[in-house]
């Protein structure tokens, strides 16, 4: 290898680096937990992924009963389980996604008994754009 091509590799690999590094800081809220904290809130992220899975497999074989056993699992139940250490120091704009996203389970695990499945998805696509909002906002370090 010349002198020249050293050089363009050596500026590629800088650049890269440096572009690395600003994908690191890639513009969420830090939400401040601390370890054992994330933990529980993690583990409870997970519980959401697995009503909404429970929830769309229960749409595709027209189950009510699985659908709103799965929706329930995540509604008041869970946001009553924030535990009040953690709800006091979380921002309001947080607060303000989570909270719904809740009550949406919630009302998911209603309209389970009467509504078509066309809607119950229609109501998942919704809910899910609160898992959305949120995750484009916030960190859980
Ligand atoms: C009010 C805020 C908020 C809402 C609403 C929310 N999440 Fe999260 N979720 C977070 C944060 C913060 C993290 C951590 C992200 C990080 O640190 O990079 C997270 C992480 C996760 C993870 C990763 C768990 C792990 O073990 O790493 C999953 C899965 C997840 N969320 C699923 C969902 C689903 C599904 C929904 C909607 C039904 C949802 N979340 C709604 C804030 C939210």
């Amino acid at each position: 290898m010349n002198m020249k091509s050293l050089a363009v590799l050596c500026a590629l690999l800088v650049g890269t680096s440096t572009w690395a590094d600003e994908t690191t800081d890639d513009g969420r809220i830090r939400l401040g937990m601390t370890a054992a904290e994330r933990v529980e809130f993690l583990a409870e992220m997970r519980q959401m992924l697995t009503s909404i899975q429970g929830i769309i497999a229960g749409i595709g074989t027209e189950d009510r009963e699985q659908i709103a056993a799965a929706a329930r699992y995540s509604g008041n139940r869970m946001a009553r389980a924030t535990p009040t250490s953690l709800r006091q120091r979380l921002p309001q704009s947080f607060q303000d996604i989570g909270g719904p996203t809740h009550m949406m389970f919630e009302e998911i695990a209603i309209r389970a008994d009467t509504d078509d499945m066309a809607d119950l998805a229609v109501l998942t696509g919704e809910t899910m754009q609160q898992c959305l909002a949120c995750h484009a906002m916030f960190r859980a370090d």
